[in-house]
């Protein structure tokens, strides 16, 4: 019998943590000091792979799409800027703490569980009842009801296995610190919970020196912070974390269909990084955000179960009409084409780069089993990231050290390394060296061998099947650079 080779792509959420950390992708901050609950680094692995993540993100709304600019704005911004936009008395979770095991969670979270569970069991009614419960009781603030919702329901505490509740309270979300030297002089100001609204206050900024004409969008990538009640999630869920948004700024009435088109785009290029489709969907929101008028999530089905990557909201003149009221300038756009003036409406987009990172790392995992022909198995594990992303493009690697073969990969690395992110190895076996790219997800590894010596040939190995095919040096470097190009993701949009 010939040797088969089977592959499962599935992962346990466990082996992703230990993973990410034994390979340098992800630490817990400040572990030196026993941690930061909530926060997290990105190591020398993840860093790349995060920044490819961002830089493809950047690239396809700011590159792609020629009606899409993008901006840097500051984290700390002027504290009304944050009364206008709802978050200083809306930006709250429901909190709620068990009175037995003093744990505490967001009562919303454990409603919508339930309703999960509900609708796993074929009880949409139960399910719409409770969410209902739920939706009325944040509009109306009548936070016994969700309360009152968690006794009947026998909704208990993970820990103690109780629904002994305290009172349901709502909790601000938002940092806040001092700016200014002296405390009397300083002012409190806040550490931005969403990068969307330095987008919103420099509207007429971009409108105005770029000269853009409605529909326009403008991005931008930056850190967002929110003290959030439970984080339990690693780098799902942070106290520090980054966003990449996009408002997309149009003229009224046309909102349905900028909507929907956004909604496809962003479904698109998830799969087009190589994410499985049936690992995706849609979630229409029950309840709605303080400036939504719709809205929807990307959610993806991280180990821990199908949840919110990615959302897109139709935000309605909302934002720039508070500015406008706020502020006290006029925020408007004279649209030639119809002879009027308007507030534009928005759609946004709205990612976070850590979520989306934790989507790619878990679905990139693949094991197989490899069975020979004498009945003996070997296994095997390797990341399947699309080469694009990958956070090493190729690995350089002398067969043996001795005979000038380090000398010649050396050189070939020196030459490689100004075109894509490339790494020379030496140490350990031909084989170790292979694994330990695997395991980082390095798509080519590029083997220098004694016949490289003599005709400039070398070995380009793939990381999935292993396989391995002779080419010159030249070749190799074009096959790399090409199967490497962020343009075999951004041709499939
Ligand atoms: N401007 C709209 C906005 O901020 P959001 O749904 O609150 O909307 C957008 O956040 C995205 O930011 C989420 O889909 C998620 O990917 C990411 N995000 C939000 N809170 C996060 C957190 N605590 N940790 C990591 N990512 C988070």
């Amino acid at each position: 019998m010939p040797s088969t080779t089977t592959t499962s792509k599935s992962v346990d959420f466990k082996e992703l943590l230990s993973h990410s950390k034994e390979y340098g992708f992800v630490f817990p901050s400040s572990e030196l000091y026993d941690g930061l609950s909530a926060v997290y680094d990105y190591g020398q692995v993840g860093a790349l792979l995060k920044a490819n993540l961002k830089n493809l993100w950047w690239k396809t709304m700011t590159q792609f799409h020629d009606n899409v600019v993008g901006i840097d704005s500051s984290i700390f911004m002027h504290p009304t800027i944050w009364k206008a936009s709802g978050h200083v008395d809306s930006f709250n979770d429901p909190m709620v703490d068990n009175r037995d095991s003093n744990k505490r969670y967001r009562a919303d979270v454990l409603i919508e569980e339930k309703a999960a569970e509900y609708e796993a069991a074929g009880d949409q009614e139960a399910a719409k009842a409770i969410i209902k419960i739920l939706v009325d009781g944040l509009t109306s603030g009548d936070l016994a009801s969700i309360r009152q919702a968690l006794i009947d329901h026998k909704i208990v505490c993970a820990v103690s296995g109780t629904a002994n509740w305290t009172d349901v309270r709502q909790f601000n979300l938002m940092f806040s610190t001092q700016i200014g030297s002296v405390s009397e002089e300083s002012d409190l100001i806040y550490l931005r919970p969403e990068t969307a609204q330095g987008i919103f206050v420099n509207y007429l900024n971009v409108q105005k020196t770029g000269r853009m004409k409605v529909p326009f969008g403008i991005a931008q990538i930056g850190k967002a912070f929110r003290n959030e009640i439970v984080a339990r999630q690693f780098i799902f869920r942070m106290r520090e974390f980054e966003q990449m948004e996009m408002q997309f700024f149009i003229r009224p009435g046309t909102e349905d269909t900028w909507y929907a088109m956004w909604k496809e785009q962003r479904m698109k290029w998830h799969q087009a990084l190589g994410i499985d489709p049936a690992h995706l969907r849609y979630h229409d929101h029950d309840k709605l955000a303080h400036y939504a008028k719709a809205a929807v999530d990307i959610e993806y089905k991280f180990p821990f179960g199908f949840k919110e990557m990615e959302g897109i909201h139709s935000r309605s003149d909302f934002d720039l009409k508070r500015h406008q009221e706020f502020s006290g300038k006029k925020i408007q756009y004279f649209d030639p084409e119809i002879n009027q003036n308007y507030t534009p409406f928005v759609i946004e987009t709205s990612v976070g780069a850590d979520r989306l990172f934790l989507a790619v790392l878990a679905e990139a995992f693949t094991k197989t089993t490899t069975t020979e022909e004498d009945g003996s198995t070997k296994e095997r594990t390797y990341l399947d990231f699309a080469p694009p992303i990958a956070p090493i493009k190729a690995a350089i690697l002398p067969l043996v050290k001795k005979d000038g073969l380090a000398e010649y990969a050396r050189n070939i690395f020196q030459d490689w390394k100004f075109d894509f992110e490339c790494q020379y190895e030496e140490k350990d076996s031909i084989g170790k060296r292979y694994t330990r790219q695997d395991l980082i997800g390095t798509p080519f590894c590029v083997v220098v061998d004694y016949d490289s010596m003599a005709d400039g040939s070398v070995t380009i190995r793939q990381r999935n099947d292993g396989s391995q095919t002779r080419m010159s040096i030249a070749e190799a470097k074009q096959y790399i650079a090409e199967a490497t190009s962020v343009k075999n993701i951004l041709k499939l949009l």
